[in-house]
This record gives structure tokens, C-alpha cells and sequence, in this order.
């Protein structure tokens, strides 16, 4: 059997370096592309092409001869970083993704799996921390996350459409959200597992951290191994409508915060800053479609993955700190 060449867009970040060093263990030819190299540690990747995929030449070149795509780039971030940078992001994601499924089509690639995120459900369905986990239709009637989320929407249609009408197989993840060790961590697009780690990793036994909103609203997380587990077992799936990717463990974010300190062994003060950004006010992934398809579900409890997690960014950050002052302040 001749080898499949597998495409990575976003190969450079959190999911999708994961992602690629995963497929290459799987016998892949793995072709990263991002528009930077990975930060924090190399790629396993066969090749990999800097690329800006918001060009329609350079999707051109990245699609050619592959026959499945992972289609991971996109301008993301946390909460903080999505709600005041709507109009790049509307604007980077629109050009990376039709520029993305026209080539991945005119190229003949034989799969084709589009990120999307919790984000394209209703917010008038997650007003309350005890929020009702989210079924795949309960996307429409639709009032997405303004920008990021909207944009999501309309990708995922624009892959049943291309599915529909011209026979191109496309897969549809709605990822809840992920974390895990070279996440970003710190520079704004940070989401709260690793911001709340970063801080707690800064800080001595008994010191103070910022914690945005007041702590009671909800979150279902998931570990990175089991976000690129799902991911692969999708793509070989025959079910080609979205599909919920994430863990049904609900926790308000305070919690969060007490297991990050747990795992630092460090007594932290919290202080709640409800004037910063908090989306929504809960949360959660009904997996039941996901169990159904695949026979399946994430299965790493947030307790245990925030360990790896947490000793990483404490790696990251200690790192930082015995850098010499001099070069820290040239960065
Ligand atoms: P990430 O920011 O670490 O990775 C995205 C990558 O896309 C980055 O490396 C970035 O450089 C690259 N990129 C951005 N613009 C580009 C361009 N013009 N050309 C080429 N590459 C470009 O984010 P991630 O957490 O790895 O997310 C991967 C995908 O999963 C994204 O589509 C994201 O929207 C989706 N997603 C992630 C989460 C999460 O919790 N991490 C949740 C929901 C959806
Ligand atoms: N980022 C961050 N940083 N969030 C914090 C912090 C902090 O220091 N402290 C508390 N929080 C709270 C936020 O106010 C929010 O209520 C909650 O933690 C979760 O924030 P994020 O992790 O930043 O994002 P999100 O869950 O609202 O949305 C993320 O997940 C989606 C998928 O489920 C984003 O990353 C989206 O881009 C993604 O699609």
C-alpha cells in the first residue's frame, strides 16, 4: 500500500504540532505549513513550508499532492483576545479558509477536516454555570460568539455545501477547549488553563493571582492527546456533519485555579476581577453524538492533565526568569 501524505495547516501551533508529530507515529508523510515554525519544541514533520495560507497562491502550493487535510490554521486565541480583535480575525480566517477548501478541491485531496470550535453555539444557550451540555443542532437557531465564532459557522457550512453539491469529503470538529504542554501560555491569546498556570507559576506559596470574572463560571476542558485522538479517529469515520470534540467534566473556574494550585503544591489568594473578559457564563459538551459515531469519547480528567500541563509552563516560566535581564529586555 502506497504511503498517504497528510496535511497539517497550523503545524506550527498548539494542536497542530501535536497533531503532526501524531500522524507521523501513524506511518503518514507528514506536510506541516504554518506561517511561523513551531515555538517550543522541533516538528516531527517530514516537510515543512512558512507559508501565508491567506493567499490563494501559497493554499495552492501547500494542497498540492496531499491526500488528507488537517485543516488547523486559523488566527485564535483565548476569550481576552477574541473579543477585541474581531475584525483581523473575521477578516484572516475568511481568506485562510476559502482560499483553503478551493485549493484542497482543486487539488484532489481525498479528506478534508475543518477545526471548529464550541464557539458557533448560541449564547443564549449558555447564560448559567449549570449550563445544558450542547448538542451538534443546537447551532441553529444561530447567535454564535461574535467574529471567531460566526466566521466558524460559516466555514462549516461552506464544507457541507462543498460536500453536497460537488461530492468533496469534508469532517467538521467543534473542539471545546484544549490545553496542554507548548499551548501558548503567556502574550495575550492564552486561554485560562494556561494563563491560570502561568500565573500560579510566577507567584510563591500564599502569593495573589488575577482571575477574570468571579470565578463561577464553567468550562468543560480537554487534553491535547485526546483532542489529536479524536481528531484522527473523525477523519477515518464515515461521518462527515459536526461533531462535538470535547470532555463532558464540567468545573467552575475557580476549581480550575484550586487544582492548578494543588499540582504547584503552592496556597494561592484569588482575586476576581470581574471587569475583564469572560464570554460565556457556562459551557459543556454533549457527547452523546460523539459516543455514538466513533464508540468513543476524551477520557483524560482535567485533574490529571493538568499535571503534564502545569510542569511544563512552570519549565517555561522558571526558564524565562534565569534568563540574563539584559537579553530578556532585548526580546
Ligand atoms: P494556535 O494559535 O496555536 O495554532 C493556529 C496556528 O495557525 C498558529 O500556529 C498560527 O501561526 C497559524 N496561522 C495563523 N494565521 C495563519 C496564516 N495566515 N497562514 C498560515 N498559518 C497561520 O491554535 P490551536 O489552539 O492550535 O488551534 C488550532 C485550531 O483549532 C484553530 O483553527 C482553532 O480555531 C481551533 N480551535 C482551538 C481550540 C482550543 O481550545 N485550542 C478551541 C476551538 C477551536
Ligand atoms: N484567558 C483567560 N485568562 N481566561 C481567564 C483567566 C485568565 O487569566 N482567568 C479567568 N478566565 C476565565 C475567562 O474569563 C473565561 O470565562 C474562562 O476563564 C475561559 O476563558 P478562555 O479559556 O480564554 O476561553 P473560552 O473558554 O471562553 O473560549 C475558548 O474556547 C473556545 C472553545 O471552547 C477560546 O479559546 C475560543 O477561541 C475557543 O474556540
Amino acid at each position: 500500500m502506497t504511503q498517504k501524505t497528510a496535511l497539517v495547516t497550523g503545524a506550527g501551533g498548539f494542536i497542530g504540532h501535536h497533531l503532526a508529530d501524531y500522524l507521523v507515529k501513524k506511518g503518514r508523510h507528514v506536510r506541516g505549513v504554518d506561517i511561523k515554525h513551531p515555538e517550543y519544541a522541533p516538528t516531527a514533520a517530514h516537510e515543512f513550508e512558512v507559508l501565508d495560507l491567506r493567499s490563494e497562491k501559497n493554499c495552492e502550493i501547500a494542497t498540492a499532492g496531499v491526500d488528507e487535510i488537517y485543516h488547523l490554521a486559523a488566527d485564535m486565541g483565548g476569550i481576552g483576545y477574541i473579543t477585541s480583535s474581531r475584525a483581523p480575525i473575521t477578516l484572516h480566517n475568511t481568506l485562510i479558509n476559502v482560499n483553503m477548501i478551493k485549493a484542497a478541491r482543486e487539488n484532489g485531496a481525498k479528506r478534508f477536516l475543518f477545526s471548529s470550535s464550541a464557539c458557533v453555539y448560541p449564547q443564549y444557550l449558555q447564560t448559567k454555570p449549570d449550563v445544558t451540555p450542547l448538542r451538534e443542532d443546537d447551532a441553529f437557531p444561530a447567535d454564535p460568539e461574535e467574529g471567531y465564532g460566526l466566521e466558524k459557522l460559516y466555514m462549516e457550512k461552506m464544507c457541507q455545501y462543498f460536500s453536497e453539491d460537488w461530492g468533496f469529503p469534508t469532517r467538521v470538529v467543534r473542539f471545546h477547549n484544549v490545553y496542554g504542554p507548548l499551548g501558548t501560555y503567556d502574550g495575550g491569546r492564552e486561554k485560562a488553563p494556561a494563563a491560570i498556570s502561568r500565573k500560579i507559576a510566577g507567584i510563591p506559596d500564599g502569593g495573589t493571582i488575577e482571575i477574570w470574572g468571579d470565578g463561577q463560571q464553567t468550562r468543560s476542558f480537554m487534553h491535547v492527546e485526546d483532542c489529536i485522538e479524536g481528531i484522527y479517529r473523525i477523519m477515518q469515520s464515515d461521518y462527515d456533519k459536526p461533531l462535538n470534540l470535547g470532555t463532558d467534566e464540567l468545573v467552575t473556574i475557580d476549581q480550575l485555579v484550586d487544582m492548578v494550585a494543588e499540582v504547584a503544591g503552592k496556597r494561592v489568594v484569588k482575586r476576581h476581577d470581574v471587569s475583564r473578559p469572560q464570554g460565556v457564563r457556562g459551557r459543556n459538551s454533549d457527547n452523546s453524538r460523539l459516543r455514538e459515531v466513533l464508540g468513543w469519547e476524551p477520557r483524560i480528567m482535567l485533574r490529571e492533565g493538568i499535571v503534564p500541563t502545569y510542569r511544563w509552563i512552570a519549565e517555561m516560566v522558571a526558564g524565562e526568569s534565569k534568563r540574563p535581564a539584559t537579553q530578556q529586555a532585548a526580546e
